[in-house]
C-alpha cells in the first residue's frame, strides 16, 4: 500500500470535505490510505503526493471526483436495518400515510401520480427505500380496502455515489445481501429469482425512483415529503452541516411529517424545531409546530 504524508492527508481530506461534507479526523489516515491506494492508478497518480498536488491545483474532472467519492463513502446498509425503525414505520407512520392518501385522493381525485411522498436521503445500494416500499406493499394489501393503491405512494432514493446508485437502480442482490434482513416469505413475495441473485419485483420497483443528490447542496429542487429517512449519514458531517440539513428537512416536510434518523444519530444541540415521539426503540421527529 502506498504511503501518505501528513501534508498529503490534509489536502486529500480537505478535498473530500469540500465535495461531500465528510469530516475525516486525524485518526482516519489509515482508512483513507486503504481506500484510495487501489484507485491511485485509475486517478492517473503514481503516489499520494501526486494526488495531493493534483487536488491542490484544482480543476478536478468529473471522473476523478466520482472515483474519489465512490472510494471514500461508506455504503454499509442492509434490508430493514436495525429493524425497529421499520416497525415504527409500519405500525405508527403507515396508518397515518394511508389516511393521508385517502384524504388527498378525495380532494383531488382527477390528479394522477403519488399522493404521499417519501425520501430515502442516503439510499446507498437501495435496501432502505426498497424496505420502505415492501412495507407499503404489505400495508396497502392488508388495509388499502380498494381505496388506496401502491401507485398512491412514491419514494425518492438519493445518494452522492454513482456506484451505489447504479446498483440500487438495478435492484439485484446476492444471497448474502438478501440473507441480511429478509425473511424467506419477503424474498418470495417481493423478488424474482435470477440464478443465485434476487431481483426486486416490478410492483416494488415502480414506486421507487433514484437520483443523484449531494445533501450538502440546497434542497430547493428536491420537493416536499411526508416521510424522510435520513439514516446513518449525518454522523459523517460537521455540526454546522447537520444544522443546515436538519433545518432544511423541517422546511420541506409536509405538516405533521415524519423524520427518522440512524440509531447513533440525534438532534441534540442541533435543532429545536422538531417534536420528538417515541415508538418502541425508535425516536420519531415530527413537524408539528
Ligand atoms: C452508511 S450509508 C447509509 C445507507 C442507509 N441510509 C442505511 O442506513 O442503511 C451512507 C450513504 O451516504 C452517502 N453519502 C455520503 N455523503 C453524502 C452526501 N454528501 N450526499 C448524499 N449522500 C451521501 C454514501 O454514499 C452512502 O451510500
Amino acid at each position: 500500500m502506498a504511503n501518505m504524508s501528513q501534508q498529503d492527508y490534509k489536502s486529500i481530506t480537505r478535498y473530500v470535505f469540500d465535495i461531500c461534507g465528510i469530516v475525516l479526523g486525524d485518526d482516519k489516515q489509515y482508512l483513507v490510505e486503504q481506500r484510495l491506494s487501489p484507485v491511485l492508478p485509475d486517478l492517473g497518480c503514481a503516489s499520494f503526493q501526486d494526488l495531493a498536488d493534483k487536488l491542490n491545483l484544482g480543476g478536478i474532472n468529473f471522473l476523478v471526483r466520482e472515483k474519489i467519492l465512490n472510494a471514500m463513502t461508506t455504503n454499509e446498509t442492509s434490508f430493514f436495518r436495525d429493524e425497529h425503525p421499520y416497525v415504527a414505520f409500519r405500525e405508527k407512520i403507515m396508518p397515518d400515510m394511508l389516511d393521508r392518501a385517502k384524504e388527498r385522493k378525495e380532494r383531488s381525485w382527477a390528479r394522477r401520480g403519488a399522493k404521499v411522498s417519501m425520501w430515502s436521503v442516503a439510499a446507498s445500494t437501495g435496501q432502505e427505500p426498497y424496505s420502505m416500499a415492501m412495507i407499503i406493499a404489505d400495508v396497502v394489501n392488508m388495509r388499502g380496502m380498494g381505496l388506496v393503491f401502491m401507485e398512491d405512494f412514491g419514494i425518492l432514493g438519493t445518494d452522492i455515489s454513482s456506484k451505489v446508485l447504479s446498483k440500487a437502480i438495478e435492484g439485484k442482490y446476492g444471497p448474502l445481501e438478501v440473507a441480511r434482513g429478509l425473511t424467506q416469505d419477503m424474498r418470495n413475495k417481493h423478488f424474482v429469482k435470477d440464478g443465485d441473485f434476487y431481483v426486486i419485483n416490478d410492483k416494488i420497483r415502480k414506486i421507487v425512483d433514484f437520483k443523484s443528490f449531494n445533501i450538502q447542496d440546497p434542497f430547493t429542487q428536491i420537493g416536499s415529503f411526508d416521510v424522510i429517512f435520513c439514516r446513518n449519514i449525518l454522523i459523517y458531517f460537521s455540526d454546522d452541516a447537520k444544522r443546515k440539513i436538519l433545518s432544511q428537512f423541517y422546511q420541506i416536510l409536509a405538516p405533521s411529517g415524519y423524520l427518522l434518523l440512524g440509531s447513533a444519530e440525534n438532534m441534540y444541540n442541533l435543532n429545536n424545531d422538531f417534536t420528538t415521539e417515541r415508538y418502541g426503540a425508535t425516536t420519531i421527529y415530527r413537524k408539528l409546530g
